[in-house]
């Protein structure tokens, strides 16, 4: 059976027509044009694209980000599209890669749509051929979505993790420690491009340079940055790049994508094969994978969220990558003049610009991070984040393209407040 056939078999033919329905007009079409109206009207307009009440202001993009108007939409109409036939609609994630591509600085045969960044860091750290004491380097501050693919191989099979603290002074620094943790038995580096907890960002390309010159394997988690600042892969010369669809980008729930370099996808064994991982299928040895990265989308997917995160990139791109790392990092700037103002606060988040983009994370020593972020909430319905990780008993805080210099503001007074009390 050939690749046409096989797919023929899936019923692929008839979902392919209707992957390629028409769009209603949304909000991507009704944004106004960049520099048409003033700065804060533009923003007041990308705000008015969320569905998001006004009984609290939210701050936790690097957990979940809202989706906009334009993506529940879309997702909605092509729910309702592919139930009307009944058909999965995989050439939906066909039509979605070259869009994720460009949107990542890839090849299209180089992207896979997975359901979360934490299934994306699990293809490479279960798929990358390592044997018991082979070592992994990668940050303290890794998220457990990071960190758990690592550790549960290094149960199972007894390769070896090392962690170093990354530098919250100098990119060089964070580089030469992992330098200094490089032995003949390393064979896997990995950083968050940039860390949840603090939100510190990482010279990728240095690393991408040091790996290469000792002949390991790259992976950035980059969770914390498609969306937030623009990622280019290519540039950043990395082997993989994972990330969540529903954090920065805006994307529907349980979407998420892993791009792997085009010469080195075979080097990724596919743990986890099924329909769409292969050309061809004949029992009992007709198997060979499919060309590109989609080889680990296997099975049933739900397609409709792929249009979603389809969606939510165009959305992105109809106000542009620079221009939203731009005013997710200026809010942040603005937020952090304000907080180091306040007595006993203390930013944990980089001060040097080159090191930080849309996350704030301050502590103080009066009070528990899990007893300001409840009183935030509680108190001034603001949604932030607790940071337990590593003792670093802080509260973290997401500015994002729906946020504003008053949230900024409604954060600085009410942490003022609060310390009055204590
Ligand atoms: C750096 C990093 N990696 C992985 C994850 C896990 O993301 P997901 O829930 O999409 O698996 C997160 C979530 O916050 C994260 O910040």
């Amino acid at each position: 059976m050939n690749r046409k056939e096989f797919m023929g078999t899936l019923g692929f033919g008839a979902s392919a027509i209707f992957a390629k329905g028409g769009r209603s007009a949304d909000s991507v079409d009704t944004l106004p044009d960049y520099g048409s109206v003033s700065d804060d009207a533009f923003w007041r307009a990308v705000r008015q694209q969320f569905p998001l009440g006004t009984d609290r202001t939210y701050l936790n993009s690097g957990g979940l980000g809202p989706a906009p108007n334009c993506v529940l939409d879309a997702v909605q109409a092509k729910t309702a599209e592919l139930q009307s036939i009944s058909e999965t609609g995989y050439a939906v994630m066909d039509e979605a890669r070259p869009v994720a591509a460009a949107f990542l600085g890839a090849d299209q045969e180089e992207i896979c749509f997975t359901r979360n960044a934490t299934e994306s860091n699990s293809i490479i750290a279960a798929g990358l051929n390592l044997q018991a004491g082979d070592e992994v380097i990668f940050e303290s501050h890794a998220h457990p979505g990071g960190s758990f693919p690592w550790l549960s191989r290094q149960k199972r099979e007894g390769i070896r993790v090392k962690i170093f603290d990354p530098d919250p002074e100098t990119m060089s620094a964070s580089v030469e420690k992992i330098r200094s943790l490089i032995t003949p038995r390393t064979k896997v580096i990995q950083v968050s491009h940039l860390t949840a907890p603090t939100g510190i960002l990482f010279d990728v390309k240095a690393i991408a340079a040091l790996a290469a010159e000792y002949g390991l394997w790259f992976h950035v988690d980059g969770a914390q940055t498609a969306g937030m600042i623009s990622v280019d892969v290519h540039d950043m010369g990395c082997n993989s790049y994972s990330t969540s669809g529903h954090k920065w980008m805006g994307g529907p729930r349980g979407t998420g994508i892993i791009y792997i370099r085009k010469d080195r996808i075979d080097d990724v064994a596919c743990l986890h094969a099924g329909a769409h991982s292969s050309t061809n299928y004949e029992l009992p040895d007709q198997f060979h994978f499919v060309e590109g990265a989609r080889r680990h989308e296997y099975g049933t997917r739900n397609t409709e969220l792929v249009h979603g995160l389809q969606k939510a990139i165009e959305f992105q791109n109809a106000i542009g990558k620079d221009r939203i790392e731009a005013y997710g990092s200026g809010l942040a700037t603005y937020l952090q003049q304000q907080l180091r103002d306040l007595p006993s606060i203390e930013v944990l988040t980089p001060s040097d610009p080159a090191m930080r983009r849309s996350i704030t994370t301050f502590r103080t020593p009066k009070i528990a991070f899990n007893e300001m972020t409840s009183r935030l909430m509680r108190e001034h319905r603001l949604r932030c984040r607790p940071v337990s990780e590593r003792g670093l008993n802080a509260v973290r805080v997401s500015t994002h393209i729906f946020n504003s210099k008053e949230d900024c503001d409604r954060v600085a007074q009410a942490v003022a407040a609060i310390l009055k009390t204590v």
